[in-house]
């Protein structure tokens, strides 16, 4: 429609959620739905308190550390404990992997049917420079017959049923799969409402685009050097790819969804497993781009979404993007 003219049927993302259960016909039970309506809650609050952020001063560190050893920052704890408080009161969630945790969680009174995996705040290095940050989650459901244990989240990326990610930029914007495909919603702040901005969405084939941390290549193997000095020469066209690196894997792996192009963060000789999350970071964002079109393999080639993981916080190298730009990769590192 034209600039000036008003929208007057808003797809708002309590709307599209019912009509995705609608899709399913009457053997869905709502439970999704109403954990799904609890994650947006979630993400609105986390995308409240990151804009009075400055203003109340959460800046600057928690003083202690996390599981995985990284500093962790205010804002790191209090999106936990948001995103914590909102899943306990969903009432549909049994279990909750959070990289501020340690050990799982377990709602001991619920009897929910999910277990959510999530990264509360995603790029929080970045956080005080003003650079986007944002929230990536997961969902499985419990198996079958289960109460609730760690075998119902130690299990592959294909098992999710749903994921995304919800940046805090100049808005909020989530990026969410349910199996059927990417929809991409933005937060109209007078609305309090998640509005569909981006419907089904697919990632380009190709872009000469690569986002890796540069500052690592002197431990690279000999295969990812190659694979990257390739793209630094002039390609067909004439140029070389450009270099886009901003340090949160929300803002970097956005602009891949959009744009196209690859992210990497492969294992080296000092991190052999590489740096990212294989519940709360590698699954919900290979489960993301597989449905937009793309792919995400880890540093053998090997479709990320399969590993099994053995603990809750296991990391993985892994490269994602578009299909084109990942089989370029694995030319050079297919065994
Ligand atoms: P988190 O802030 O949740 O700990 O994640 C940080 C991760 C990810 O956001 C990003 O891709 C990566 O750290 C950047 O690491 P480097 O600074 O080593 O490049
Ligand atoms: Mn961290
Ligand atoms: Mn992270
Ligand atoms: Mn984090």
């Amino acid at each position: 429609n034209g600039a000036g003219t008003v929208q007057t049927d808003l797809i708002t993302l309590t709307r599209f959620i019912l009509q995705e259960q609608q899709k399913v016909g009457p053997k869905a039970t709502g439970e999704l739905t109403l954990l799904l309506n609890a994650l947006q809650f979630a993400f609105k609050f986390i995308a409240h308190t990151i804009r009075r952020a400055e203003l109340v001063n959460l800046i600057g560190l928690a003083g202690v550390q996390n599981a995985t050893g990284d500093d962790q920052k205010k804002l790191d704890v209090i999106g936990d404990e948001i995103f914590i408080n909102a899943m306990k009161a969903s009432g549909n969630v049994k279990l909750l992997v959070s990289e501020e945790q340690e050990d799982l969680i377990v709602f001991e009174s619920s009897n929910g049917n999910y277990a959510v995996v999530c990264d509360p705040i995603d790029g929080s290095s970045n956080l005080d420079a003003g650079v986007s940050v944002g929230t990536i989650f997961g969902v499985y459901r419990l198996l079958p017959g289960s109460s609730g244990t760690i075998k119902d989240v130690l299990r592959s990326g294909t098992e999710m049923v749903s994921a995304g990610y919800t940046m805090y930029g100049a808005s909020a914007h989530l990026m969410l799969t349910t199996g059927h495909g990417v929809n991409g919603f933005t937060l109209d702040t007078h609305l309090g409402e998640f509005i569909l901005t981006y419907p089904d969405l697919r990632i380009p084939h190709s872009r000469a685009i690569y986002s890796v941390n540069e500052g690592n290549s002197f431990y690279w193997s000999d295969e990812i050097k190659a694979y990257l000095a390739s793209l630094k020469e002039p390609q067909s066209n004439g140029k070389p790819y450009s270099a886009r690196y901003i340090g949160s894997m929300v803002a970097d792996v956005h602009r891949t969804l959009l744009y196209g192009g690859i992210f990497g963060y492969p294992g080296d000789s000092k991190s052999k497993n590489g740096k990212l999350r294989v519940l709360y970071e590698c699954f919900p964002m290979a489960f993301l781009l597989e449905q937009a079109g793309g792919l995400a393999v880890n540093d053998r080639g090997e479709q990320i979404s399969h590993i099994v993981p053995k603990q809750i916080h296991e990391r993985s190298g892994i490269w994602l993007g578009s299909k084109g730009e990942i089989e370029k990769l694995l030319t050079f590192i297919k065994p």
